[in-house]
């Protein structure tokens, strides 16, 4: 039976995601009218009154980025002035949160700023999922950080590879992929990544064994694909005889179906935490693994 005291409403950057994390927590998916007027500006209307319920708010601030943000803005507001009990959002894919620190005097530190946008547009909690980086965390001190982690092991386990190795495209990435290791009974092995600019990174070695190795390489964010990309060529220069290609985030923008297709990995596997019915269309060795069930805990 449906909770009458709670109400799901999602934004338009995931819809199927919103619908599917509303079942499985058995929730009402509430009416949220979402339009553009005729000069692009973004409208939203709650057809329903929410005055007293506990009220969930699901939007992903993936591209278009700066689109869904204000969107996400706009519907806190129109939230909280109907006056709801609790206002919680939830943000499967947090936008904005690679810009979590000044690079070049004059840059703003856009991933707190968007922090506090959110809160100040009315939320009272945010749910998150795989933030890019402690910072983001402290900007947006969500109610729960949640992680995709557990997810994407049983999708592994479940494939009973033998000869396993996880792997930390860097060694920021190397906490967690010990973790997945741990998790899935693997080994480990980090690449030596060196920035040679703001774009531009030099993949230069690797720490452990990958020689005739199934690897996999976990990542948060998969955006242009230049690390993954480098990553898979670079095992497989170095006697990998699999490679997968793992994120919880899959933007796949700009260059990347086509550095990922060239790059030839075993499998690519992401989280709907950003849709992906069209990058599957180009994407051949893309698998989605559903994050709906454990966000839907956190509504329950
Ligand atoms: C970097 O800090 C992130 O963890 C990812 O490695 C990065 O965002 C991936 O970007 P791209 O796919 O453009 O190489």
């Amino acid at each position: 039976m449906k909770n009458s005291t709670i109400v799901v409403f999602s934004g338009s950057a995931n819809p199927l995601l919103g619908k599917e994390i509303a079942k499985k927590a058995k929730a009402k998916l509430g009416n949220l009218k979402i339009e553009k007027f005729p000069d692009g500006e973004s409208y939203c209307r709650f057809d329903e009154d929410i005055a007293g319920k506990k009220v969930f708010i699901i939007q992903s601030v993936c591209p278009p980025v700066s689109e869904n943000l204000v969107e996400l803005l706009l519907i806190l507001d129109a939230a909280k002035r109907m006056k709801p009990k609790k206002l919680i959002v939830i943000i499967p894919y947090y936008g904005y949160a690679r810009q979590d620190r000044i690079v070049k005097k004059g840059e703003p530190v856009s991933a707190q700023l968007v922090a506090r946008a959110i809160k100040l547009a009315g939320a009272d909690g945010v749910i998150a999922l795989d933030l890019h980086s402690k910072a983001v965390e402290k900007f947006l001190k969500p109610k729960k950080h949640l992680k995709a982690l557990p997810t994407i092991a049983a999708y592994f386990r479940k494939k009973k590879i033998k000869k396993l190795v996880v792997v930390a495209p860097d060694y920021g990435a190397l906490k967690n992929a010990k973790k997945q290791a741990k998790v899935l009974k693997a080994k480990t092995a980090v690449i030596k990544k060196k920035r040679l600019s703001g774009k531009k990174v030099k993949m230069e070695g690797i720490e452990g064994n990958v020689h005739g190795k199934n690897c996999v390489i976990i990542d948060d964010i998969i955006s242009t694909g230049g690390t993954m990309a480098q990553a898979i060529r670079l095992l497989k220069k170095h006697g990998a005889e699999n490679v997968y290609a793992a994120a919880t985030h899959g933007l796949f923008v700009g260059p990347c179906i086509k550095r990922l297709n060239a790059a030839k990995p075993k499998e690519i596997i992401v989280t709907n935490s950003i849709p992906q019915k069209e990058h599957c269309k180009k994407l051949k060795k893309l698998k989605v693994v559903s994050i709906a069930s454990l966000l839907a805990k956190e509504i329950k």
